[in-house]
């Protein structure tokens, strides 16, 4: 960059303009800085969008210096605590917790729409076997569209719910069916008379051959997971469905992109790349040696599972699923020694300074991928699972902007460093 641009910075900074104030119901307020351009000529320059509100939401809410986050305003511990996946599911999408009714009417809903097409098996056959589940996922999600075509009407709420109930519903049984083509098991249909988290166990675990012999504490954990993991309001993916479903695409395709944006190692992959990690580290005497390469900023190795954009003093979902994390290898007496590196990891991040001064904690995907080691779900199938449960957050932020009269096209500005004008020169004179 020139000095020239510089001085046109310090200039701009002198410009004086009366901003208008955003407030919500609680947090910080926003500057309304949509006329800036107009009135200043300046745009604001925020990568990674670190000062930057990109809509009203009133589904969650988080104070990261806090350690807070609510669902429509009922605090994660109490949820966590009482509800179960389905009801949190219901309440993000409506606002309010359901009567004993309302809920059982939209169990009913979700559990009668559990089946995939019949063509999708073949959809999902034409994959190469050894596919990573994220990236069937992620096609099968988008293929929706074309399965259910006729009821992707944006404008109509009937088609908006129906294909918020179909997401819900149909994401564990496609999931699942992801990770047995890659096994080469048959894929199961879904047993409807078992609840939410415990039929996506079997259809994953069970054989045709015998019974599943299926722990208790397998389908609370998972619950529990789920309900962690079921929204985290603007989040890079979640405002990957909101910018796909600003320009009028159908709520399958939004929900697609979202999955695409959160197989990343720096959001939902976490989960993935922490047990990555840990076998790289190998054993309890390596740690030392993890924790002092995560230090050194040259060795370009970050400890996976450990820090959060929004959280910087703890994640209070790690709070939670810690528990649950000992109870389950308690309850499954699990013994793997990963999970002996992984427990000595957090003991030794913990009381180290570097992670104390950046407030660098465990957050909730590094004890997500330990429950789902200790649950026998294989490695690539982590980020799938976060998927299953975020999906419940990704529907209800589409519907949300759908039902927004002032939504706009996401369309952000750029600060450009190419070249300047300059003049075409032929190929014989270059
Ligand atoms: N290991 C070692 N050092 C770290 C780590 C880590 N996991 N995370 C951050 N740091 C250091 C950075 O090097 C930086 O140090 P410096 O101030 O000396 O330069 C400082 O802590 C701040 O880090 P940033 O990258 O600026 O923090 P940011 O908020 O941009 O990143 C993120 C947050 C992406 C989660 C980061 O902590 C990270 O990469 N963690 C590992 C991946 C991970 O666990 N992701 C899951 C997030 S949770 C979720 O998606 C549900």
């Amino acid at each position: 960059m020139t000095d020239a641009n510089y001085k046109l910075t310090d200039e701009a900074r002198r410009i004086s303009v009366d901003l208008p104030a955003v407030r919500g119901t609680v947090g910080p307020a926003a500057l309304d800085i949509g006329k800036l351009y107009r009135e200043t000529g300046c745009f604001t320059f925020d990568p990674g969008f670190m000062s930057t509100a990109s809509c009203r939401s009133a589904i969650t809410y988080i104070d990261g210096d806090a350690g807070v986050l609510m669902y429509r305003g009922y605090p994660i511990e109490q949820l966590s605590a009482n509800s179960n996946f389905l009801e949190v599911a219901y309440l993000l999408l409506n606002g309010e917790l359901p009567t004993a009714a309302e809920f059982s009417e939209f169990e009913h809903e979700v559990t009668h729409h559990t089946m995939m097409h019949e063509s999708m098996r073949f959809f999902l056959r034409g994959f190469h076997h050894d596919a990573h589940p994220m990236a069937m996922l992620c096609a099968a999600i988008a293929s929706l569209s074309a399965f259910y075509h006729d009821k992707i009407d944006i404008n109509d709420p009937a088609h908006r719910k129906l294909a918020a109930i179909r997401l819900i519903a149909k994401m564990p049984t496609i999931a699942a069916a992801c990770y047995r083509y890659s096994i080469g098991w048959p894929m199961r249909y879904p047993r409807n008379n078992l609840d939410y988290c415990t039929r996506f166990l079997h259809m994953m675990f069970e054989v045709p051959s015998e019974p599943l012999d299926l722990s208790p504490v397998a389908s609370k954990a998972l619950d529990l997971l789920f309900i962690l993991h079921a929204d985290h309001e603007q989040n890079a993916s979640t405002s990957t469905v909101r910018l796909v479903g600003s320009t009028g695409a159908n709520p399958y395709a939004s929900v697609a992109a979202g999955i695409a944006a959160l197989w990343g190692p720096a959001h939902g992959g976490a989960n993935e790349a922490v047990l990555k990690m840990l076998a790289e580290i190998g054993d309890v005497k390596s740690v030392g040696k993890a924790v002092e390469r995560a230090k050194d900023k040259n060795s370009g190795f970050r400890l996976m599972g450990f820090g959060h954009r929004v959280y910087k003093n703890f994640d209070p979902r790690a709070k939670i699923i810690r528990t649950m994390c000992y109870r389950v290898l308690d309850e499954l007496g699990v013994s793997d020694p990963l999970l002996d590196v992984a427990m000595k990891l957090e003991e030794a991040a913990l009381k180290d300074d570097y992670f104390i001064e950046r407030k660098l904690y465990p957050n909730v995907d590094f004890y997500s991928g330990i429950i789902y080691k200790a649950l026998k779900i294989p490695t690539e199938m982590f980020t799938v699972m976060f998927a299953i449960a975020r999906t419940a957050g990704w529907i209800s932020h589409w519907i949300e902007q759908q039902e927004t009269p002032d939504t706009k096209i996401g369309r952000p500005r750029q600060v450009y460093t190419g070249a300047i004008e300059r003049d075409y020169r032929p190929i014989e004179v270059r």
